[in-house]
């Protein structure tokens, strides 16, 4: 491992907490920053975090630009599964920032290539991402960037694997109603962030946590990459830390 900070925490809620410090730290900073956004359950902690927080007049979200990670294609923006719609529900319908300022990758989109492009292109203009939050999937999927024979570079499609599709369906009315396929920021993408946050909760999360980050860097293991980056936290709790 070359360069990661481990932070443990007693539990998700204290892990949302710690993370909101470095979105706090780096918005007072720097008002109209960029910051990439996660889905899944272990960010809810944070993002609650986050809405305290603005509420108290401790942060101001109206000249902040966000990014999401990915979205599941086939979904529209309204659908109430789609990652838009997560987005909205669990943060953006409850803080200042402004619609046009956040962007998700378009579930919907016919020209798959260009969509992906723009996308890049857009987080780009903004001048990149400031600080990327992530989660991570049991089998080291950071995004939807599943293991494979090689790191993808940018935004682009992917097939889920049984194993994410199985660990999503518990949102979804049966396994038949999760879309094969999704939309997600490249291990490149992810990489070109100045600051990453990663956050893990719960003792299912132990192995890929080690694997991850004490282990070989591997795109079999997606999320090792970051031992490569040059600015990680990790946030986890005590039961993704073994104890
Ligand atoms: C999904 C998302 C990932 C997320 C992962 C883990 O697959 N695409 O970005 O990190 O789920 O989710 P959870 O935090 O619910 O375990």
């Amino acid at each position: 491992m070359l360069h990661v900070n481990l932070i443990k925490a007693a539990d998700p809620e204290e892990v949302g907490k710690l993370a909101a410090d470095l979105f706090e730290a780096l918005i007072r900073t720097k008002p109209a920053c960029v910051i990439g956004l996660a889905t899944g359950s272990t960010p809810l902690p944070l993002y609650r975090e986050l809405i305290a927080r603005e509420k108290a007049g401790k942060i101001d979200f109206t000249r902040v630009r966000s990014a999401n990670l990915d979205e599941y294609k086939g979904l529209a923006p309204d659908h109430p599964q789609s990652y838009r719609r997560f987005m909205q529900e669990n943060l953006f319908d409850h803080i200042s920032i402004k619609p046009e300022n956040t962007i998700v990758p378009d579930g919907l989109a016919e020209d798959v290539q260009a969509m992906c492009e723009a996308y890049e292109r857009k987080i780009e203009a903004w001048g990149g991402v400031d600080l990327q939050l992530l989660g991570i999937g049991h089998d080291g999927h950071i995004g939807f960037n599943e293991p494979a024979g090689h790191f993808p570079g940018m935004t682009h499609e992917v097939e889920l694997t049984a194993m994410t599709r199985d660990a999503n369906k518990r949102f979804f009315a049966s396994l038949d109603e999760v879309p094969t396929a999704a939309f997600t920021m490249g291990i490149g993408t992810v990489m070109a962030a100045k600051k990453i946050v990663m956050v893990v909760t719960g003792a299912d999360k132990h192995d890929i946590l080690m694997k991850s980050f004490f282990g070989p860097v591997t795109p079999e293991v997606p999320a090792s990459i970051l031992q490569f980056h040059p600015d990680v936290t990790v946030i986890c709790d005590a039961a993704a830390w073994g104890e």
